[in-house]
């Protein structure tokens, strides 16, 4: 394998921060990753993406250094010095960029990006690397773009014969064209409705609504995150499971890979998994971690996530978000192609419930990465 250092360290850029909403959550994984990083194995490197979109050099240290202090979450410096991917014949060096002038240019084998949201989990960053010649962690350039797209993510599982809730899809401009064709489409679903920016994530832009006035003030909301929007059936009496899936070990194991489920417990009635639930108020939602589930609806439900990620085309991770209604039936929710990946985010403690540490599963990830070619597959 190209790019292996002399130590035997293979070393691996790790990306984070970024330009989506989930700027910070991006750091706060950054700095857990690193700190559980094998480093017998691995020599690691950073590129600090800040909110404007500037690459930044980041050492180890620096990522594991970056914490939440005073309520206040951590952000990349944009002060910082430049990094920059190149391509140099067949091997792909990082470099640190000082105005014009280049330095500690290094080669890499492998890229992490831990990034959610637009330009970072929907292909952007991928094709970027595949540019390069770099192999990278996770899902390529159409997965990627399609687990991002909650309109085309249902369009493909439900082309493999899984199960969404009913919605409709439209851009803002389709909105202001029509109001009215929209709002009967929409009441047709029937509410509560949920209004959501299509790529959004963190539950930034969602609303959840009864009526048509909250209906029209949603979708303002939602625009302001996305100009394509889709609006959905509200999955009453369901249970939130959500479960963690991998992709093949490279020794010949040729299944996906399903953790144990876990379950979102909210406590509000009518209250959904919102930003705040998720990030700010730990009393607003439980996790259970496994869910409390028969045994056949568990292996339904690893099924039916299993079958998400292949009808995605996924590759290395991805948390699965499903609906489980009394009757055993699974409503497909979403894919996260990089889903939150702190220690304690829902991924890892899924796979630490299914046997795998969060060294170990960073280990796999990347060993997952390296074992597949370039070019397309
Ligand atoms: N159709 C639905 N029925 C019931 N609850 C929903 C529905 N869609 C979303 N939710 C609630 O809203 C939350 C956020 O929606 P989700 O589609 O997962 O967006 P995000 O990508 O921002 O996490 C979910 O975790 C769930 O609590
Ligand atoms: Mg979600």
């Amino acid at each position: 394998m190209s790019g292996i250092e002399p130590t035997g360290r293979i070393p691996v850029v790790f990306c984070f921060g970024g330009v989506s909403s989930e700027h910070e959550i991006s750091c706060l994984t950054a700095a857990g990753v690193l700190g559980a990083l094998d480093t017998t194995r691995f020599e690691p490197y950073g590129i600090g993406i800040d909110k404007q979109g500037g690459w930044h050099r980041y050492t180890a240290a620096e990522i594991r250094a970056l914490r939440t202090v005073q309520g206040s979450f951590p952000m990349v410096d944009a002060t910082k010095p430049g990094a920059l991917l190149v391509r140099d014949g067949d091997t792909t060096c990082l470099a640190t960029l000082h105005g014009d002038a280049l330095s500690d240019k290094t080669p890499v084998s492998v890229a992490f990006p831990l990034l959610h949201g637009p330009y970072g989990e929907d292909g952007t960053i991928q094709g970027f690397f595949e540019m390069q010649g770099l192999r990278y962690v996770g899902a390529g350039v159409a997965a990627s773009a399609i687990g991002m797209d909650k309109h085309l993510m249902k369009v493909a599982c439900v082309a493999a014969g899984l199960e969404v809730a009913p919605y409709v899809t439209f851009t803002k401009s389709m909105w202001d064209a029509d109001n009215a064709s929209w709002l009967t489409a929409m009441e047709a679903l029937g509410y509560p409705l949920y209004v959501k920016p299509a790529r959004g994530g963190s539950s930034a832009g969602i609303s959840r609504v009864k009526n048509r006035d909250e209906l029209s003030a949603a979708i303002e909301f939602a625009a302001a995150y996305d100009p394509k929007l889709v609006v959905e059936q509200a999955i009453v009496g369901g249970r939130e499971i959500e479960c963690s899936v991998m992709g093949p070990l490279s020794d010949g194991d040729a299944q996906v890979r399903t953790s144990r489920p876990g379950e979102i417990i909210m406590h509000a009635k009518d209250g959904f998994y919102d930003y705040e639930a998720k990030y700010v108020s730990s009393s607003e939602a439980e996790l259970k971690i496994p869910a409390d589930l028969a045994p056949e609806i568990e292996a339904a439900v690893r099924q039916a996530c299993a079958r998400a990620f292949l009808a995605v085309g996924a590759e290395g991770l991805s948390r699965v978000d499903a609906f489980v209604m009394p009757d055993g039936r699974v409503y497909l929710n979403e894919i996260n192609t990089m889903p939150g990946f702190t220690e304690i985010s829902m991924f890892p403690q899924l796979w630490l419930k299914s046997g795998m540490s969060y060294t170990a599963l960073i280990s796999d990830l990347i060993d997952q990465a390296l074992s597949r070619p370039l070019g397309l597959r």
